[in-house]
């Protein structure tokens, strides 16, 4: 059997584990797993791989077959920068749920490994525009879709960058608050997947519990209603241009307060009784009802 073909069971073994840590069953994005090279996107290897407790380890070759695991994978590991865990990314892809057909954003793409999971999952009928604000990744990853004309790259920051209206935007990267234009261009029925961090939400003090650090809520239009709901705790390197101290106080007052799992809508005013809101901000608030 050649190397490609043994990579390929390889990376159906990989799928079936990832959905199954992520407690997703999805048979769609189960294959877009199974198919796409992690390989072709992280570059060639060794690669270093955060071990927890020992921090980063370089594979001992660069075999491909080190990237199948439910890893965290350095992209620029002085940065603590990594393309991140594939059960994660599983879960929260599942949440947003991209069909074929339909137009996603992907903001903080990295390299695109996880953006091509998304590409294979709208299909060539629908598309993929990536967006990513470090200058010499969104070289990186201009370059790994080159040719690919469903998936439209571009540098900058998510939060001002122009897009068309999307039926799912993922942020990959930890919001204060969601940027006017990820709830402006939604289309009806669309969804954003939005990771909500505190300042201790990346490098956060270990005492404080990760379920009091960071959250990702799922917020899904309908007319002018915006329905939402926590997903998973999070810990995740920081959104630039969405991050504000006054937004930050706020998150972080909330997550003390506990209660996120009750949250199930977003309101884009910020005049609702204190008793209604899990967060209450200028502009926008998370309500229980
Ligand atoms: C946790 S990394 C994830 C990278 C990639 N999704 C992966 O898993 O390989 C977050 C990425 O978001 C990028 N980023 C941060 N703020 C951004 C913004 N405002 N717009 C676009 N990208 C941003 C960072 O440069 C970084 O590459």
């Amino acid at each position: 059997m050649d190397r490609e073909s043994e990579l390929a069971i390889v990376r159906r073994a990989y799928a079936k584990q990832v959905m199954a840590a992520a407690g997703v069953a999805d048979r769609r994005i189960e294959a877009a797993f199974a198919a796409v090279r992690r390989e072709a996107f992280l570059g060639p290897g060794p690669w270093p791989i955060v071990r927890w407790g020992r921090g980063y380890m370089t594979t001992p070759s660069g075999d491909p077959v080190y990237l199948y695991a439910d890893v965290l994978v350095g992209i620029i590991p002085e940065r603590d920068l990594n393309n991140g865990l594939p059960s994660f990314l599983a879960a929260l892809i599942a949440s947003g749920g991209p069909c074929a057909g339909e137009h996603a954003v992907h903001i903080g793409a990295g390299i695109g490994y996880y953006t091509a999971i998304i590409a294979h999952l709208v299909g060539r009928a629908g598309r993929v525009t990536a967006i990513e604000y470090d200058p010499v990744l969104a070289d990186r990853l201009a370059a790994n879709f080159a040719g690919q004309r469903h998936v439209r790259v571009l540098e900058g920051d998510g939060a001002r960058a122009e897009f068309a209206t999307a039926d799912v935007i993922f942020v990959n990267a930890g919001a204060t608050r969601p940027a006017d234009s990820w709830l402006d261009r939604l289309t009806e029925g669309g969804r954003l997947i939005l990771p909500l961090t505190t300042d201790k939400g990346f490098h956060g003090s270990e005492t404080i519990p990760l379920d009091r650090r960071g959250a990702v809520f799922r917020i899904a239009r309908s007319g002018d209603e915006f329905r939402a709901r926590w997903i998973s705790p999070v810990a995740i390197f920081p959104c630039e241009g969405a991050r504000d101290p006054a937004s930050e106080a706020v998150l972080a007052a909330a997550f003390a307060n506990g209660r996120w799992k009750e949250v199930t809508r977003l309101y884009r005013r910020g005049d609702l009784p204190e008793e209604q809101c899990w967060l209450r901000a200028p502009g926008w608030c998370l309500a229980y009802r």
